[in-house]
């Protein structure tokens, strides 16, 4: 996606050959514009899924998520990261391991929020070694739900998260595929669109 690449080129700051800064449109302050497109290429790319209701993970994930669903016209729910004073029982649970942030973290969705009838699409930002994208599979999985695809705004391609879950067999829609981060510069998959059914 033309706008994105743009935007990671103008304002990302590669902190070291495998970590973009994104903060001042993605991870801490938002650009609204941009994720609003972000959301109608999302929903051009899972259209044909009949998507039912869009996961992401909280907090960088939502943004992207919520502009997909309002896209699609379909609820969206969000991985919790931390325990809910409200919600104790009745929760499908997975344990995510970052290898960036060395740590592990217990993600949990309510089971009400997903059914065997489910059609999911699962947004992220970042996809690294894919273990948020992967932690989500399993909810969706736990649910009996179908996990119709996996939205990725940018990948980082030098990494193996794209492989497992392209392994899987589950169409993943990256918006920006960087190739390398090396010497402080951004270098973006050259690719020619696949396009998958
Ligand atoms: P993985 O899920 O693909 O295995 O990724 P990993 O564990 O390595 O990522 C852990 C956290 O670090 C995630 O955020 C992810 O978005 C973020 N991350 C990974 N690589 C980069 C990078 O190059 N740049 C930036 N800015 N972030 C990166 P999180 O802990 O879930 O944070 P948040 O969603 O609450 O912001």
């Amino acid at each position: 996606m033309k706008a994105l690449e743009q935007k990671i080129l103008t304002d990302g700051i590669v902190l070291s050959d495998t970590i973009l800064k994104v903060d001042t449109f993605l991870n801490h302050q938002m650009d609204p514009l941009l994720m609003k497109q972000i959301g109608e290429e999302f929903a051009a790319r899972f259209q044909h899924k009949e998507i039912t209701k869009v996961l992401t993970i909280e907090s960088s994930g939502i943004a992207p998520a919520i502009m997909a669903a309002l896209q699609l016209e379909v609820p969206m729910i969000f991985a919790r990261k931390r325990k809910s004073l409200t919600l104790q029982d009745g929760l499908l649970t997975s344990n995510v391991y970052s290898f960036t942030k060395q740590e592990e973290t217990e993600i949990s969705v309510a089971k009400k929020f997903l059914t065997e009838d489910d059609h999911i699409l699962i947004i992220d930002d970042f996809l690294a070694n894919g273990q948020a994208a992967l932690g989500l599979l399993h909810i969706v999985e736990q649910a009996g739900a179908t996990a119709a695809g996996i939205g990725i705004v940018i990948e980082k391609a030098f990494q193996d998260g794209g492989e497992r879950l392209r392994e899987r067999g589950i169409q993943v829609e990256s918006l920006a595929r960087i190739e390398s981060l090396q010497d402080g510069k951004v270098q973006f998959v050259k690719e020619t669109r696949r396009v998958e059914v």
